[in-house]
């Protein structure tokens, strides 16, 4: 049996953006309407730009193509600076031909915040499911907001964010991690794990700490990305610096 998650190495982060954005590529050749699940932060800024690259050199159509963002900070409005949402507006959206109403977010400012997280695990499922999910890891090993704890929730839920999570969003509100919401919505473990496939991105030597216990197990909800071998067919796309604590894997 093959062992899962895969892992794939690459000499630099440049090189894993461009591997992704050219699969992501021929999968919308494949299937102009496959559904995307994508992540926000820093690790996808290079694929998001390999991705508007090829739509205006190659002519990569995302007309048909439907996505479903990964998680949302509560309590700010959508056209907030620091919101998921203008995130992907400026890195990805606003530069291809993807329809706006083909791209789904969680909002934070809904009046009810769990009839929000069941309209969005509904909206995945009328779109048949996500065929690739595409994921970052923060380094304590949450993938989406599932933070480490005791429990994790299968579903989309509010999530509290840990001090180091929002420390690490401080940029997108002016540098202050006290600006950063203490809570968000995210997709849950299992929303993640029913995705047809899923892509983890790592890149840096911060994550490499994270990446060996993700490849080497065991299996822990104190480890989200840990989850990721129990899913048939996960790959870790990594480049050397966060691959640095893995030797002879491959
Ligand atoms: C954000 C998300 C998070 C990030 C993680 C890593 O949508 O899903 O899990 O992927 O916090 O963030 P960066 O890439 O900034 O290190």
């Amino acid at each position: 049996m093959q062992r899962t998650p895969r892992v794939s190495i690459f000499p630099n982060p440049r090189d894993v953006a461009r591997t992704l954005a050219r699969r992501v590529a021929a999968a919308l050749r494949d299937n102009p309407r496959v559904v995307l699940g994508l992540p926000t932060g820093r690790t996808p800024l290079l694929f998001y730009e390999e991705l508007v690259r090829l739509h205006a050199d190659e002519d990569v159509d995302f007309s048909q193509a439907t996505t479903f963002n990964l998680d949302e900070f509560v309590g700010i409005p959508a056209g907030h600076p620091g919101s998921y949402r203008t995130f992907m507006g400026r890195f990805l959206f606003q530069h291809v031909n993807i329809d706006p109403a083909r791209t789904n977010f969680l909002d934070g400012a809904a009046a009810d915040l769990n009839e929000e997280c069941e309209r969005y695990e509904d909206s995945i499922a009328a779109a048949g499911g996500i065929d690739l999910q595409i994921l970052g890891i923060g380094t304590n090993g949450h993938i989406g907001f599932n933070e480490p704890g005791q429990e994790l929730d299968a579903r989309t839920h509010k999530v509290t964010l840990r001090p180091e999570t929002r420390r690490s969003n401080a940029a997108l509100f002016g540098g202050d991690p006290d600006s950063v919401p203490t809570h968000a919505l995210s997709m849950g473990m299992g929303t993640i794990l029913h995705a047809r496939k899923a892509v983890l991105l790592a890149t840096g030597d911060t994550k490499a700490r994270c990446v060996e216990r993700v490849v080497r197990g065991p299996i822990t909800t104190t480890l989200p990305a840990s989850l990721l071998q129990l899913h048939p067919d996960a790959e870790l796309m990594l480049d050397n610096a966060a691959a640095q604590e893995l030797d002879g894997v491959s």
